[in-house]
């Protein structure tokens, strides 16, 4: 039977090393602060700007939300971030994906400096990122590489397979995973015989967002399923991608949804802040 893999617990302890960090900051008065840009009312996206807001709180970190109005314009947007920019009490800029059809995403993602890109979005962060000396690191492929390294679990030697190759969790996953050491490979909507894939993998990365997709007999004995999806069953219930009772009697580790990589994206955003308002201040 797989180890569940808990998420809450491994981002818990996470979240207390980064307010003793907060903690000594403020020592030095500096205050580590995230402003968060939330454009129109998707209610998922309201349910994660509220979690980021109770994360700040619980580390110290001061939060500055900017729910602004469906209709806005990508100039006030742009401006808004040039403002938080120049604001030098204001180290990490986060705009909450998606923005609304009209909007430019590309060009706001564009626009935040990007020693402020806490989601390590920009150009920048992802070149840093592509030849391995990032400071601000993407927050969920982050917080899978945590959750790893809390288990001793090591990719080193081991193949991996990235499903989905999006550019905020499947792209940067894989190449924290090949920076680890392991030889990775990405899957996506255009992979034939899927199953012939994950079977090889001894540490499987779901990020598709399709319930149902991963079998018991598409996973190799033993291996480590890692489910970044967030999905509802027909009851309304969150999921992941794998059917996890039924993967768990195969795997010899995995991570549930709800209560898996959710919370320790979170964490990795505090800690992406903290790592942000130090390099601000001169502080490594
Ligand atoms: N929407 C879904 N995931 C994310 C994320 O990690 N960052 C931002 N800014 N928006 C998202």
């Amino acid at each position: 039977m797989a180890k569940r893999i808990d998420g809450k617990e491994i981002s818990s302890a996470m979240l207390d090393k980064v307010a003793l960090e907060v903690a000594a900051l403020k020592e030095k008065h500096i205050e580590p602060c995230l402003a968060v840009i939330l454009v129109g009312d998707n209610p998922a996206s309201q349910v994660y700007v509220r979690n980021k807001q109770r994360a700040c709180e619980r580390v110290g970190i001061r939060s500055v939300s900017h729910i602004l109005p469906a209709e806005t314009t990508q100039a006030a947007l742009l401006d808004l971030i040039d403002t938080l920019n120049r604001d030098e009490t204001v180290h990490g800029i986060l705009c909450q994906l998606p923005l609304p059809e009209h909007l430019d995403s590309e060009q706001v993602l564009l626009a935040i400096a990007p020693e402020k890109d806490v989601d390590a979005f920009h150009p920048v962060n992802v070149g840093k990122i592509t030849i391995g000396n990032a400071d601000l690191l993407p927050c969920t492929p982050a917080g899978v590489m945590e959750m790893l390294r809390y288990e001793g679990i090591s990719p080193a030697g081991k193949h991996c397979v990235v499903l989905g190759r999006s550019n905020i969790v499947g792209k940067p996953m894989a190449l924290l995973l090949l920076a680890a050491n392991g030889t990775v490979t990405v899957c996506h909507s255009k992979t034939p015989d899927l199953a012939a894939m994950t079977r090889q993998a001894d540490i499987l990365v779901s990020a598709v967002g399709r319930r149902g997709l991963i079998t018991a007999d598409m996973v190799k004995p033993g291996a480590v399923v890692i489910d970044v999806s967030i999905n509802r069953d027909e009851n309304g219930k969150l999921c992941g991608d794998a059917d996890y009772d039924a993967v768990s009697v195969v795997a010899s580790a995995i991570t549930p949804v709800p209560g898996g990589v959710g919370p320790m994206t979170i964490a990795m955003l505090m800690r992406n802040t903290v790592t942000a308002a130090k390099a601000q201040n001169g502080i490594n």
